[in-house]
């Protein structure tokens, strides 16, 4: 074994080259399955002499062919990719690989599911399908053709719009830019609960929802939570649905909860079926939830996605936030905020104070795969929902208005997302960013001395500390967000009546310990 290395974030340089378009051509079999890339590059035109040579992810592939503009090219072959020499500055690359998903374990890539192929590719799964810039910073426009066996196989589904189906082979076009990690691919003998919504815009969308047959009238509820989560984001967020088609698979075999894949989400089974005789009300809210959550991201992560795996957060603690709201929105806010906290105190704050803190943006790691952490998840939804206690609904919309007219069909940093909040409201966020590269809970100080306020934190971060103020019958008297900053602050309540009593950190306004 080879020593594992580890990838650091300062080191982030943009590709020497990047994609127009990539057209997959997948062949499935019982033994084997064979996968042709046509993939053009060209050279970044915003890197300074780029060099002529690239290197293309890969593993666990069998190479069969390969062929630049036709002929024969200069490469050498790697454990972990395929070196390419003597490039031109604008080619198209041919690549057969064989690969075997038929005995693929390891949940990543192409693999079978109870007799069925599906795709696992966030965060490094599509290396293990063909030789590519395997990175979310570099974006194209996928045509995906799929040929199997139409006995075993008769649904063939992938990103986008449907081009072209027949029996035994069928065509998918995705017209929006994206990395490959948002590449899905699902081939099975599956039954489908069919739906539409139409958008405000007035474009009618297909909603369908593949499951084993045998799981067919499970569906329901998950059906009308996906029509719940269109609608809600175009209430409160102002954002449609950019496909014609959009399609959820369950499978039973997956790793995490679902995968937000362009216009195809992957469910594990679990957060898609619900018998309604044994189904609790919780569980009925966790699907409701984890749909929404997938759905959001197609605009948090899809429509605008992450410049390398450091900037996680950037869509998971947004899209967090966001499938907070959306709960929040239709059932019991308050309870929906208790549920969250409780498991945010109880999970990562113990997650922050052991072996395994680490900043809801990291500065190295080895496998990314372990950084799908509650720390990026739930506390970088936290650090959203601090800047949007600090600017409000309206400003959080504005800021996130101008984050998607800057940004769409990009990849970018956790910094873009912050900076487009703070131009779009004039609110310094300098002091704000210790919460995405400190890990660890901070423990704020409150001292009161008759009703003038001293509050101390260890480090100089900025963040919204709720109040409420109440009489000795226990009548509001006032309420509020302070803004806390630097390492100590004094707040005036000599107005008040010697003895009132505070209520600190409501709704819990910030991720912190309070110490009295
Ligand atoms: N991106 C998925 C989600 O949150 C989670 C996931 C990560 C699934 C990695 C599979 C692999 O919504
Ligand atoms: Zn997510």
């Amino acid at each position: 074994m080879s020593k594992p290395e580890a990838i650091y974030r300062q080191d982030y340089q943009p590709s020497d080259y990047l994609i127009h378009t990539t057209e997959l051509s997948f062949e499935l079999f019982e033994n084997e399955t064979l996968v042709t890339a046509k993939v053009h590059y060209y050279q970044n035109p915003k890197v300074k002499n780029p060099p002529n040579s690239l290197f293309l992810n890969g593993k666990n592939l069998e190479l069969i062919e390969i062929l630049i503009d036709g002929f024969q090219p200069d490469y050498q072959l790697k454990n972990d990719g395929l070196q390419l020499k003597n490039l031109p500055a604008d080619f198209v690359l041919e690549i057969t690989t064989k690969i075997h998903p038929e005995t693929n374990t390891s949940l990543n890539g192409l693999y079978k599911t109870s007799g069925n192929f599906c795709t696992q590719c966030e965060a490094h799964g599509f290396r293990q399908i063909t030789y590519y810039l395997d990175r979310p910073d570099v974006l194209s426009v996928f045509t995906t053709r799929i040929t199997a066996d139409f006995k075993r196989y008769p649904i063939l589904l992938s990103n986008g719009n449907l081009l072209e189906n027949q029996p035994g082979t069928a065509t998918w076009f995705d017209p929006h830019p994206k990395p490959c990690y948002l590449f899905a691919l699902v081939a099975g003998d599956l039954a489908v609960l069919q739906d539409t919504f139409t958008t405000k815009s007035g474009a009618e969308v297909a909603l369908k929802i593949y499951v084993e047959k045998h799981n067919i009238s499970k569906t329901k509820f998950a059906m009308e939570s996906l029509k719940r989560a269109f609608a809600w984001d175009e209430r409160r967020f102002g954002l449609e649905y950019d496909l014609e088609i959009y399609m959820i698979v369950a499978v039973d075999d997956f790793n995490m909860g679902a995968m937000e894949n362009k216009g195809l989400n992957i469910f594990n089974s679990k957060y898609v079926l619900a018998n309604p005789d044994t189904a609790t009300d919780s569980d009925f809210i966790n699907i409701e939830a984890v749909i929404g959550h997938e759905y959001f991201h197609n605009w948090t992560g899809n429509r605008v996605t992450c410049q390398d795996w450091f900037q996680l957060s950037l869509k998971e603690g947004l899209t967090v936030f966001r499938d907070q709201e959306f709960t929040s929105d239709l059932h019991a806010r308050s309870i929906k905020r208790i549920t969250d906290v409780k498991a945010l105190r109880t999970l990562q704050f113990a997650e922050d104070s052991g072996p395994m803190a680490h900043p809801v943006r990291p500065e190295s790691y080895i496998e990314m795969n372990n950084f799908y952490t509650m720390t990026v998840y739930e506390k970088g939804a936290e650090v959203v929902r601090m800047i949007h206690t600090l600017l409000g609904e309206a400003g959080f919309q504005r800021g996130l208005k101008l984050y998607f007219q800057r940004y769409d069909g990009q990849a970018v940093t956790i910094d873009d997302f912050v900076e487009a909040m703070s131009e779009a409201n004039n609110f310094d966020f300098a002091d704000f960013m210790a919460w995405y590269s400190t890990s660890g809970t901070p423990q704020i100080r409150i001292k009161n001395s008759a009703n003038k306020i001293t509050i101390s934190q260890p480090d100089e971060r900025l963040f919204p500390l709720k109040y409420g103020v109440l009489d000795c019958e226990g009548s509001e008297l006032e309420s509020g967000v302070l803004i806390m900053k630097g390492k100590q602050k004094q707040f005036d309540f000599s107005h008040l009546p010697a003895d009132c009593r505070f209520s600190w950190l409501r709704d819990f306004s910030a991720p912190v310990k309070l110490k009295p």
